[in-house]
């Protein structure tokens, strides 16, 4: 499967700070048999990122999108809403997942908005913005991702079994 990766970010877009977390997903999706075709580093700015997003799936860039931070509540984080913006059909449980197993490690996962959902053939994940919860939810939720993206993809018909 391809995968492509968004880190939404002012302070790295500007140059101000390194993109730690995007190398992190990176590193895990490479780590686990993913292709990552293409990652790029765009500002809080839902449209920016809204447009980006259905780009890559309505191209057919990658059946995977991850991306890494805007979740919280700082009034510039806005990566739910423009992940809403071009989603068509959403898929509330992986966030939920996250945020369920999330909170046994920090109270404070209850604090990321992140969403999730399906553009065409484009599954699309919000991941917190920090390296540390990048990593643990997505370790989470990477061996249940394989069978969705094969559904999604029509490479697997059925979840007998499972
Ligand atoms: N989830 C996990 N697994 N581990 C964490 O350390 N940090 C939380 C939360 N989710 C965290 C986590 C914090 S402190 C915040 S503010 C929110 O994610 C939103 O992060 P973001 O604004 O960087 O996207």
């Amino acid at each position: 499967m391809r995968a492509a990766i968004i880190t939404s970010s002012d302070s790295g877009y500007a140059g101000e700070r390194e993109d730690l977390s995007g190398p992190v997903i990176r590193e895990l999706l490479e780590e686990n048999g993913y292709e990552v075709v293409h990652s790029i580093l765009l500002p809080d700015d839902r449209k920016m990122l809204a447009k980006e997003m259905a780009r890559i799936a309505d191209e057919g860039v990658a059946e995977l999108l991850l991306t890494t931070g805007g979740t919280g509540f700082s009034p510039r984080d806005c990566m739910p809403e423009a992940t809403a913006d071009i989603v068509e059909r959403p898929a509330p449980g992986i966030p939920e997942a996250i945020r369920a197993y999330s909170m046994t490690i920090t109270p404070r996962a209850m604090l990321s908005r992140a969403a999730a959902g399906i553009r065409k053939s484009t599954l699309i994940i919000n991941l917190p913005g920090s390296p540390k919860a990048v990593r643990e939810s997505l370790e989470y939720i990477l061996p249940a991702l394989g069978h969705g993206l094969e559904i999604l993809t029509g490479t697997a018909s059925d979840c007998a079994g499972k």
